[in-house]
């Protein structure tokens, strides 16, 4: 009596609990399917995904427009996006107003205005560029700064590409 009652607890036969061997070779094939599936996505997405294509999405911007800019103390700078890289919009104590690529040239970190030195920095490795034509004075940079047209209007400054 007791025998019988053991038997019961314990299938015999896996496939009477759902537990195939087709249901594992589906399984696996499923997954190996899905690996299969991430290793061709993967550089697709990449590729989509390049710089190259951050590069176009740059050049289809040909200007932007500043809300308030105008306002900006003589002195100081301000950052902003154009298209999908940092710009600066800087406005020199005598008054007149530039606007550059915020992209190293040297190996593409953000650079900055340093107002004491009047002179755009690039803390990554020391370069150093002209703020009023973008020209690379030390350092590491290769090329000057890619420069736009700013162009002023009451309540507003719109950088253009040149
Ligand atoms: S990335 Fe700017 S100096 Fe190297």
């Amino acid at each position: 009596m007791s025998e019988s009652v053991h038997t019961q607890d314990l299938p015999m036969d896996p496939e009477s609990e759902g537990f195939t061997r087709r249901g594992f070779v589906k399984y696996a094939i499923g997954g190996v399917g899905l690996a299969y599936a991430c290793a061709i996505g993967y550089p697709i997405y990449r590729y989509l995904n390049s710089p190259v294509e951050e590069s176009m999405a740059m050049a289809a911007v040909k200007e932007v427009t500043l809300p308030d800019a105008d306002k900006l103390p003589k002195g100081s700078a301000l950052v902003f996006k154009f298209g999908v890289k940092p710009a600066l919009l800087i406005h020199h104590p005598d008054d007149s107003w530039t606007a550059l690529t915020a992209v190293c040239t040297h190996m593409g970190c953000t650079v900055a205005y340093d107002p004491g030195k009047t002179k755009i920095v690039c803390h990554c490795h020391g370069g150093t560029y002209d703020p009023k034509t973008g020209e690379n004075l030390s350092g590491p940079p290769p090329r000057p700064l890619k420069k736009f047209d700013v162009v002023m209007a009451a309540g507003s400054v719109t950088v253009k590409r040149i």
